[in-house]
């Protein structure tokens, strides 16, 4: 079993495939940390695995690691006496609140009926639970597979006939649980604040989740005014903090600094996950790369506020905490409620970057994902957006979908424009009908028209926000965000509705719903355009506004969620002008994210490289568009741009009727490649072969199925020079005692630089080469002339 608590030593140990984690109680009852890192298996001690061991002492005591000094300015609990040697100050905790002697940044702060900030929580009793938990109306981590699959999964996790984990005869027990919950409950006896610590683990996964339970036990209304999902504190060790920052059109983009006595805060004010700071960070250890070294990673499952802290403290000790933020925020708790944090997912690493984003793709499209979608091929898509924008009608949208149909593309999503009185961005938002006048036919009409050639049809939606020119705005203003007394901040020229508000919720999604019925709709892009400001909500009682933003992403949430109970075979691509929700929390809503507003193939590079640390592929919306490109004005090959959106969910943002007749011919290679990788490309291991921040001569990464037996190169040249040094690729995740035929799929160029429809870079598709040599030597880049051109090789085990 992965959790064990040692009553008796008051030890709680998680073991995952390849991680341990421990922690235990101090002698006043604090909750400290002991250890998270690489798994320490009980069998490695001599004794400590034979039939008479009792399951609470399989795993190892590590006790040992707590040091007690006198340390000035540090003080101690009024309970420790005399003995100087314990502060709060210096030891390790699970979660760490203000007003202990603890001048670090803590996990959780109350604001308690008299005023005062302090709160002081000792253990009080553990459990473990044979299920993941949830929470309630927020996203949390499961999983679904059967008992007796997870049984055998774990099998081979033991190592001896006479360990505890196998019955008399050797044979594993079966009742291993797909998943467990440690429950750890501390309490402050004073304010009667209760606070129910939860640790989710996998029996598939490395992932530890996190989240706490805040109850209020107590006689007195208090205040939540800071509770994060999870502190990790580190005893010792130098790190660098690897974090993805961005802004719209440039989202993700990897950035890594060395870890300081300075605090450094990675977060968002803007009541979405935001382009400017992703909820995922990793700590590494100033040696870790793609394939070596210590990592931790801390993804947040939430699409509003977080904030994320890490610094080094005065004994060099090193604290980061993760949750929803503490600023705008404060959540009043009457006697007897409580207040959920959302969810963290840890992961920790030894052998580097590419390890930790593989549990991550892993644990995201198996256990956030859900519903019909979660595991199929999606569909290869045209969007009228970079299309059309908002100059359509029905005759133009069926030629646009007529040719895509003939080239092989199976939905055509109709993006902004369709609804209410909207040629522009700056009206209509808000009133979900269809313009039938615009369209000069129903939608109905049209999704059948597209459906006649053999696509699906999707619409583009962006419920929670408002037009001061809509009829919804003239009749119900007080449900957009503006403070009585002042005038709103305007983000493209729209307004945001208080979605923290059922009946708005209600409403909403009632008319979308009217819309999907009314037409054949398969697929919703749902949007958002603006980030929140103006925080006011008419019905949140004046002393409770600090609630509004959590209640608000919660209102977003609970939207999804009926949306895809009513329509379980709708796909949901999640949006907020391009990447900036592209979080764990929306993915368990939305299985896939148009990925960023920009479609430039280079700059998507980038995008794509950062987006990849924590996201896996299935979930990345990616297209082809047109060029010059819209956001940049940069040209490249409809090759390049075609190889890089297929790292994603794949699809097309232009006219195809506007390109030229090679390019159709492409297109359709394009389409018919894709759909034959595609399990390769969304189940498949995913490598980063370069990083395009630190190489500028190309970029690369790989797909390789789990065996070993096939995998997908991908390169991109990014640097052009004059006689230029031959660049080597070394290749990931192939069978060492295999062979392998190389096929191209389609290149920009040939082997001499030379530009025709369907090149082939290599001349000889019939050599073999061995797996082990295309991994430790690598294979050369061959020569192509000029920037952005495109490599793709398909490899195969013969
Ligand atoms: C922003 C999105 O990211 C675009 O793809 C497009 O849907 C526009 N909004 C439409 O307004």
């Amino acid at each position: 079993m992965p959790v064990f608590i040692d009553e008796t030593r008051r030890l709680f140990t998680i073991h995952t495939k390849h991680t341990t984690y421990q922690m235990t109680v101090g002698k006043y009852g604090h909750l400290l940390h002991l250890y998270y890192g690489k798994k320490l298996a009980f069998h490695d001690a001599p004794d400590s695995c034979g039939s008479d061991v009792e399951p609470s002492e399989i795993a190892p005591d590590l006790r040992y690691l707590l040091t007690f000094y006198d340390r000035g300015f540090s003080g101690n609990p009024y309970d420790a006496g005399t003995d100087r040697t314990y502060s709060m100050d210096a030891l390790p905790q699970e979660y760490p609140c203000f007003g202990t002697g603890d001048y670090r940044s803590t996990a959780l702060q109350i604001r308690n009926a008299d005023g005062t900030a302090s709160c002081d929580l000792r253990y009080k009793s553990a459990r473990i639970l044979d299920e993941k938990y949830s929470i309630p109306g927020m996203p949390a981590i499961y999983s679904d597979i059967p008992r007796e699959a997870a049984a055998e999964a774990n099998a081979d996790e033991c190592c001896r006939k006479d360990c505890p984990e196998t019955d008399n005869g050797g044979q594993k027990k079966p009742a291993q649980p797909p998943a467990q919950t440690l429950e750890v409950i501390l309490e402050d006896k004073a304010s009667g604040v209760e606070v129910t610590l939860l640790y989710g683990v996998l029996s598939d996964s490395d992932v530890i989740t996190r989240a706490a339970r805040i109850r209020n036990t107590g006689a007195d209304t208090i205040y939540v005014e800071k509770a994060a999902s999870c502190c990790l504190d580190f005893l010792y060790g130098e790190f660098d903090l690897i974090h993805f920052h961005g802004r719209h059109g440039m989202e993700r983009q990897f950035s890594r600094t060395p870890l300081s006595h300075a605090e450094q805060i990675l977060q968002s004010r803007r009541g979405a996950s935001s382009h400017q700071q992703n909820p995922f960070f990793i700590l590494a250890s100033n040696d870790a790369g793609e394939t070596n070294g210590d990592c931790y990673g801390f993804q947040l499952l939430y699409s509003g506020n977080f904030k994320g802290e890490a610094s080094v403290d005065q004994y060099k000790q090193t604290r980061a905490l993760l949750g929803i933020s503490d600023e705008l925020f404060s959540w009043k708790l009457m006697p007897g409620e409580a207040f959920d944090t959302p969810e963290a997912a840890l992961c920790c690493s030894n052998a580097g970057f590419g390890a930790l984003s593989e549990e991550y793709h892993r644990l995201i499209r198996r256990h956030v994902c859900r519903g019909y979608w979660r595991d199929r091929r999606r569909p290869v898509l045209i969007n009228s957006w970079e299309a059309a924008y908002f100059d359509f009608d029905a005759d133009k949208l069926v030629r646009i979908a007529k040719q895509a149909s003939e080239l092989g593309v199976e939905m055509l999503v109709l993006d902004d424009g369709w609804f209410g009185k909207r040629d522009s961005d700056t009206s209509g938002l808000g009133d979900w009908y269809v313009n039938e006048e615009k369209l000069g036919s129903t939608l109905k009409a049209v999704s059948e028209q597209v459906n006649a050639l053999g696509m699906k049809f999707g619409l583009w939606i962006e419920p929670e926000m408002v037009s001061e020119d809509s009829d919804l705005y003239r009749a119900h203003p007080d449900w957009a965000f503006v403070i009585p007394g002042r005038k709103p901040v305007r983000g493209r020229d729209q307004l945001v509705l208080d979605f923290s508000r059922k009946e708005v919720v209600d409403h909403i999604l009632e008319q979308i719903c009217a819309v999907i019925s009314a037409a054949n709709v398969s697929y919703i892009k749902m949007d958002m355009n603006r980030h929140l400001s103006d925080i006011y909500s008419l019905t949140a009682r004046e002393q409770n506004q600090g609630a509004t933003l959590h209640r608000y992403v919660l209102g977003v949430y609970d939207f999804l969620e009926r949306l895809q109970a009513r329509f379980p075979e709708l796909l949901i691509e999640g949006c907020a002008g391009g990447g900036g929700r592209f979080d764990a929390g929306m993915l368990y809503y939305t299985p896939q994210i148009w990925c960023s507003d920009n479609s430039d193939a280079i700059e998507r590079l980038r995008i794509q490289y950062g987006t990849s640390f924590g996201y896996p592929i299935s979930a990345v919306g990616s297209h082809v568009s047109a060029v010059p490109n819209h956001q940049t004005g940069r040209r490249t090959d409809i090759v390049t741009r075609g190889v890089v959106a297929m790292a994603g969910t794949f699809g097309y943002e232009l006219d195809l009727n506007l390109i030229s007749e090679e390019e159709k011919e492409i297109v359709r290679r394009q389409i018919r490649d894709y759909i034959k990788y595609s399990d390769l490309i969304r189940e498949g291991r995913y490598f980063r072969l370069s990083s395009p921040m630190e190489n500028e001569e190309y970029t690369a990464w790989e797909f390789s199925s789990e065996d070993g037996a096939e995998a997908l190169l991908n390169l991109i040249k990014t640097g052009a020079h004059c006689n230029s040094p031959v660049e080597y690729v070394k290749l990931c995740g192939l069978d060492p005692n295999g062979w392998y035929r190389l096929t191209e799929t389609l290149s920009t160029q040939n082997g001499r630089g030379e530009r025709s429809a369907g090149n082939k870079v290599l001349e000889d598709e019939q050599t073999l080469y061995p797996g082990s040599a295309l991994m430790a030597a690598g294979l050369p880049v061959p020569w192509m002339n000029g920037e952005y051109q495109a490599w793709q090789v398909y490899l195969k085990r013969v």
